[in-house]
């Protein structure tokens, strides 16, 4: 269940130390990153047409093209959903976009009557076409077309680490494992805080921990996140979001 509630308040990012990065950095520098509102204000000089490879380097995606390499959004493929919608595992291949390798993909579809949308859709855009890190899932691309939001992401071939802990068929995590597991999402969630313009992501929790065939941590899901603190500001206007049993309980009775 995700909380919503408006209230003012100030919140205050993390400190914890991140490790180097493999991979690339980022085109703008932290102090330039874009912020949701640069996108929504009405008065903003970068339009919406914008968010494609040459700002965020995602690849823009037509629906008939997300039809295709899901198999028609085959219950075959589908891995999971959320409130977001249903993710459907695809496959690319090296002839759809120069430069884009054949890989399997995530495709994560927005359901247009659920209680989440644009904004949503918009955040993990903005966040995740900027922020690139080996402890964060790799967004690729997305789609808009008409009200269909989707959202394509690199295929995390083992799940979630809630599939991983409750499903049935998983044999249990040895400890050495549990523990690389969570020194990967902390060093994600450093790297978040860490950054110059820091990122408050506000849904860590075990269905957003992602694990690559090494169990290798990836933060995913930044539909709630939003700007954390930044040089002489002192508040933020934000809405208590999370979800209930995660977050904990006077962040949510007070925002702090
Ligand atoms: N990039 C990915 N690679 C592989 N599987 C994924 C990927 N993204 C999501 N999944 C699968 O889809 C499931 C649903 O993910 P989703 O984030 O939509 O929902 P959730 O995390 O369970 O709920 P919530 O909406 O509260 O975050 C995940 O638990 C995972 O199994
Ligand atoms: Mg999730």
């Amino acid at each position: 269940m995700v909380l919503k509630k408006i209230t003012w308040k100030a919140i205050i990012p993390g400190c914890l130390k991140s490790e180097s990065s493999s991979f690339p950095e980022p085109k703008q520098t932290c102090s330039q990153r874009l912020s949701i509102s640069d996108l929504s204000n009405p008065g903003s000089p970068i339009s919406f047409s914008d968010l494609s490879i040459s700002i965020f380097n995602l690849h823009v995606f037509t629906l008939q093209e997300l039809r295709t390499l899901t198999n028609e959004f085959s219950k075959n493929n589908y891995l999971g959903g959320g409130g977001f919608g249903a993710v459907y595992k695809g496959f690319i291949d090296d002839k759809l976009r120069p430069g884009l390798k054949a890989q399997p993909v995530a495709v994560k579809a927005l359901d247009l009557d659920g209680s989440q949308g644009h904004r949503e859709w918009l955040a993990e855009v903005t966040f995740l076409g900027q922020l690139k890190h080996r402890h964060l899932v790799n967004l690729i691309g997305y789609c808009c077309e008409d009200e269909n939001r989707l959202l394509v992401y690199e295929y995390v071939e083992r799940g979630s680490v809630e599939d991983k802990l409750f499903s049935r068929y998983s044999a249990a995590l040895p400890w050495l494992t549990r523990l690389k597991i969570a020194a990967g999402a902390a060093k994600g969630l450093a790297f978040l805080h860490e950054e110059e313009k820091p990122v408050i992501y506000r849904d860590f929790k075990t269905s957003n921990v992602l694990l690559d065939s090494d169990y290798n941590a990836k933060l995913s899901d930044f539909g709630l996140a939003m700007d954390g603190l930044e040089g002489d500001q002192t508040q933020i206007t934000a809405c208590v979001m999370g979800t209930e049993g995660y977050a904990a309980p006077e962040y949510i009775n007070t925002g702090d």
